[in-house]
């Protein structure tokens, strides 16, 4: 039994508190370079939430090699809706994952400290365009990620009770 009364194991819901919580970050860290234009903020917040999508991808991985899978155990007419949204709700993960992988990495890489006041560093010119631009795709994704990411859970475990295992007639 996980955190939530579901028939979800406890790896499932801390992964799904986690991934919620990282997007919950992201958009905070967002908020604090756009609105607030405060980098060393928005550096530790991004990091941080960062850090939690991975702690998400542990538990998921845990969970898949320690429990039993999980199979939609709704109607087949609403399969049909569930299996393509699963799909496009991983792609997106995935794309997301790769994308803010990059952006933590070539974030800090690109990133021009001055030997005093660090919390005002910079970037250097020819990549600051680029993290911007491609940056608010990388919050959209991860937003639509988290919420799709809700939206299967609420279907997988609340709306309907899952199956252990696919029985094909
Ligand atoms: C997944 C991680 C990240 C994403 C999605 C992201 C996204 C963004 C976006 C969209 C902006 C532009 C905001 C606006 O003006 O509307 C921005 C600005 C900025 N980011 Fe990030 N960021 C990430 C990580 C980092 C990291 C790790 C660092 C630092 C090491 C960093 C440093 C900055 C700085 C300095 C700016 C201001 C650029 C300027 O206007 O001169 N970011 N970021």
């Amino acid at each position: 039994m996980g955190l939530f009364g579901t028939s979800a194991s406890l790896l499932t819901d801390v992964g799904l508190f986690l991934v919620q919580l990282s997007a919950f970050l992201a958009f905070i860290g967002h908020r604090f370079i756009k609105k607030m234009r405060h980098p060393s903020w928005h550096h530790f917040t991004m990091i941080s939430s960062y850090a939690m999508l991975w702690g998400f991808l542990t538990l998921y991985v845990s969970n898949y090699l320690l429990n039993d899978v999980s199979y939609f155990g709704g109607p087949s007419e609403i399969a049909l809706l569930y299996y393509p949204f699963l799909l496009l709700h991983i792609i997106g993960a995935a794309t997301m994952g790769l994308l803010t992988t990059y952006f933590i990495i070539s974030g800090i890489k690109r990133t021009k400290y001055p030997e005093t006041g660090w919390n005002k560093f910079n970037f250097e010119p020819t990549y600051q365009n680029r993290h911007k631009t491609l940056g608010k795709l990388v919050f959209w994704l991860w937003y639509a990620t988290a919420v799709s990411g809700l939206i299967v859970y609420i279907m997988l475990y609340v709306i309907f009770e899952p199956k252990k295992t696919i029985i094909l007639s």
